[in-house]
């Protein structure tokens, strides 16, 4: 059985908390510095996967600045992040073009309209002028998670940018991976090096996206690291990746308490986490979450239906398999839950929303914030 080392501070902890455990997260980032080392890239952070501004004055010891899809990410990237604010967002206001002007290093526009938008609205350009392509190359595994789906509305789509059209702008940037390996990514940039060839060269910088699963152990750094040096060499560019996902993975987990242990022909564990309002994607990607101590159904003496406290029938993680009796208080931790899951909570059924906190490389553990009847009424009108 896994016993982490903080484990013995839940007592003091509120639950539901998102924990992150720092020194997973300089690990992950170790990986991000050699790919730097190796290649001279830029490594931005993707805001939207994980916003835990806590972490910031680490992360920017090794990553380069952040990616930001609306105008709080990027003002959260300014305050907070010590580095470039990279912007992509997919549609933006006049007024948002104004207030993107004064904060962002590099902006790519989701349409020739709106980088039309932006110029008609600024007199003077601070920012560095790309545009978002759809490569029109799918290869993600879920369509709902797959930017090249048909008809799809992220990124101009590539036959519709010529190579004479590249002269307009200092960047191309495209994100068209999901947690993915190199092989997608290669077959990308040869559909955009067929597309463009030497007109390439009249870039400035180009940003291959996120969805890289860097960190995960059988990742091709090296096949990465030479396609970057290939492509910086041979068209003079700057190459930019935008990880959210990676940055954190392993490093988060979602700890929950159990409030009751009812039976409907099998025992369901009901706990203080709601999949909706808590971990949106179990039931949106959909996918299983991995419980600290449990397996699939009937692989332990111990089988639970752990479940959410809310209304919403489906509100459910699945069924798990535990070699000890669960009881009335004990904690049931969620894995690998640092991406997609604090940046994505909702306050439905009125359900408290998850305290935060880091552990430290000592393995104590910091609170950072817990939340309040305030931030719920507050919102609502
Ligand atoms: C434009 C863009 N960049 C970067 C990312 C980060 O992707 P990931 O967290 O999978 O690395 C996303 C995720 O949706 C995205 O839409």
């Amino acid at each position: 059985m896994l016993i982490p080392h903080w484990i013995n501070q839940l007592k003091d902890i509120p639950t539901p908390c998102y924990l992150v455990d720092k020194a997973q997260l300089k690990k992950n980032l170790a990986i991000f510095s050699a790919l730097k080392r190796k290649t001279d890239c830029t490594i931005i952070l993707a805001l939207k996967a994980m916003s835990t501004h806590a972490l910031f004055p680490v992360i920017s010891t090794t990553l380069d600045g952040v990616t930001a899809s609306s105008i709080y990410e990027a003002r959260l990237g300014l305050e907070e992040f010590n580095g470039n604010i990279h912007v992509h967002s997919i549609a933006m206001t006049k007024n948002e073009a104004k207030q993107y002007n004064r904060m962002a290093s590099h902006i790519s526009f989701n349409s020739k309209r709106q980088h039309e938008l932006f110029l008609n609205t600024n007199s003077s350009i601070h920012p560095s002028i790309g545009w978002r392509i759809n490569p029109n190359v799918s290869s993600a595994p879920v369509e709902k998670y797959d930017p090249c789906a048909p008809y799809s509305r992220l990124g101009i789509p590539i036959g519709n940018v010529s190579s004479s059209d590249l002269k307009q702008i200092d960047g191309l940037h495209f994100h068209a991976l999901c947690e993915q390996k190199t092989t997608p990514l290669f077959n990308i940039l040869d559909a955009i090096e067929s597309t463009y060839g030497d007109a390439l060269c009249e870039l400035k910088w180009m940003n291959w996206g996120g969805g890289h699963r860097i960190c995960d152990p059988d990742y091709n750094i090296d096949a990465l690291a030479n396609k970057m040096n290939n492509w910086k060499n041979k068209y003079g560019i700057n190459i930019i990746i935008e990880p959210g996902d990676a940055v954190i993975r392993n490093a988060g987990v979602y700890v929950s308490r159990v409030l009751d242990i009812i039976t409907n022909e099998k025992l369901i564990a009901i706990c203080d986490i709601s999949p909706t309002a808590h971990m949106p994607d179990i039931l949106e990607y959909p996918y299983r979450p991995n419980v600290m101590n449990a397996g699939p159904p009937n692989t332990a003496g111990h089988n639970y239906i752990l479940a959410g406290n809310t209304c919403l029938a489906g509100d459910v993680v699945g069924e798990y398999s535990f070699d000890s009796p669960l009881g009335v208080n004990d904690p049931v931790i969620f894995t690998d839950m640092g991406q997609y899951t604090l940046v994505k909570t909702s306050n439905f059924n009125g359900v408290n929303q998850p305290s935060v906190g880091i552990i430290d490389e000592h393995g104590s553990i910091e609170l950072k914030s817990t939340s309040s009847y305030f931030n719920f009424k507050e919102r609502l009108s």
